[in-house]
């Protein structure tokens, strides 16, 4: 990106304009003044037409462009920040023609379904200085904001343990709207998919490097999927403390919550709600008056508002030449926990990190899945 786009609006360009999208329009439009929408790529080109219709994108923004490829598209503008909303399994290749290119990027959780993969594009954004982000937005939920706050005035005192409930349904009609869902090649199960939201904000909260993973993984009721619909994981930092991991979309009939604890010796919060935005438990040793307990938002869907704030400190992080808040490091932590409970599943043992390879793909082999 040349220096003059510091004074100017960023030249913006979204690949994928599916489910998702409309987070991203919406987030575009509540940061217009930084950004100029300037195209859209999607090898479904009608998709792209109805988003752009759907959002009155025109009435805003004038003219955008539409591409069937994402290489035609950053070939043919001078785009600052390209956000990559394509299923999983292309994620990286798209986000690494954009890195290799100068063009900063977000892209749709999870960053990669590779170890190898994850750090090509890593290491693509350092080599050309740009900025890297991963759309792990749940982050910037006004109650996760909060308890982060905490731990970082060590509120918690020691960190003993903490758990990450995801438990949600998704029925054979999710699966159905399209065809890379639940595969090992485009996706992965509901670890991957669902739950990797919660199991960033696990590790992000529990505050230090991850030593080990044991985990099961199993295909109960999603005979038309590949991945897992329920796992259950638990985490050895190397701070000592434990995490646990419960991720499943085999609840009936409907979502039941999303919720994160975290225990420590001077402090006790439960964040829960559909999607960790509520504050339902906040005890702490050094009670303060000031301290209400609100937090709470109400999303229209489990996506919430924070591809709002992602996109601001994504914008910020490229003025001031910082690393946003959830750069490609930090994106990388959680999708290293799933791969391992993958591998742990797999092999039937404790996985210690770093885990320096290992793709979805090597769970294509995984025999009889539901009946391990
Ligand atoms: N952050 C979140 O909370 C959140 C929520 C839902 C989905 N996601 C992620 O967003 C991604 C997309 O999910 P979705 O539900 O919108 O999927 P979708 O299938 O509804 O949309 C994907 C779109 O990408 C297009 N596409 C596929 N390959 C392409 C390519 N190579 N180039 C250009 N366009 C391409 C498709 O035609 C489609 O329009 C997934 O990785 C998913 O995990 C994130």
């Amino acid at each position: 990106m040349e220096k003059s786009a510091n004074k100017r609006k960023l030249r913006y360009g979204l690949v994928g304009c599916g489910r998702i999208s409309l987070n991203h329009i919406n987030a575009l439009i509540e940061n217009k003044n930084e950004l100029e929408f300037v195209c859209v790529a999607d090898i479904n080109v009608e998709n792209a037409k109805t988003l752009l219709e759907k959002s009155e994108m025109e009435d805003l923004f004038g003219k955008v462009k539409i591409y069937k490829t994402h290489q035609e598209m950053i070939e043919k503008e001078n785009l600052d920040l390209v956000v990559v909303a394509t299923e999983s399994g292309s994620h990286a290749s798209i986000a690494i023609d954009c890195l290799n290119k100068g063009i900063n990027v977000i892209v749709e959780k999870p960053m990669a379904l590779s170890i190898e993969d994850a750090d090509r594009m890593i290491e693509a954004a350092k080599l050309k200085g740009v900025k890297l982000c991963v759309s792990h937005q749940n982050r910037f939920n006004k109650s996760i904001q909060k308890l982060r706050k905490a731990l970082e005035k060590d509120r918690f005192g020691k960190l003993f343990h903490g758990v990450a409930n995801i438990r949600w349904n998704r029925d054979e009609s999710y699966y159905k709207q399209a065809n890379w869902r639940g595969t090992w090649e485009h996706d992965g199960g509901a670890l991957m998919n669902q739950c990797i939201h919660n199991i960033d904000l696990l590790v992000w909260m529990m505050d230090s490097e991850v030593d080990q993973v044991f985990a099961y993984t199993k295909n109960f009721n999603h005979p038309y999927i590949k991945g897992e619909d329920l796992g259950v994981g638990l985490i050895k930092f190397k701070n000592g403390s434990f995490g646990i991991i419960e991720g499943t979309v085999n609840v009936y009939p409907q979502n039941l919550e999303e919720t994160l604890c975290i225990f420590g010796e001077k402090g006790t919060v439960k964040i829960g709600g559909k999607s960790v935005n509520k504050v339902e438990v906040w005890n702490f040793k050094d009670n303060d008056k000031n301290d209400n307990i609100d937090g709470e938002e109400e999303p229209p869907n489990i996506y919430g508002f924070g591809h709002i704030e992602l996109y601001k400190d994504m914008i910020e992080a490229i003025r001031k030449s910082r690393e946003p808040l959830v750069s490609g490091v930090e994106g990388k932590k959680a999708l290293e926990v799933i791969l391992s409970i993958y591998k742990s599943s797999l092999t039937g043992k404790p996985i210690s990190l770093p885990l320096n390879k290992f793709s979805t793909l090597e769970m294509v082999n995984k025999k009889n899945n539901e009946k391990n």
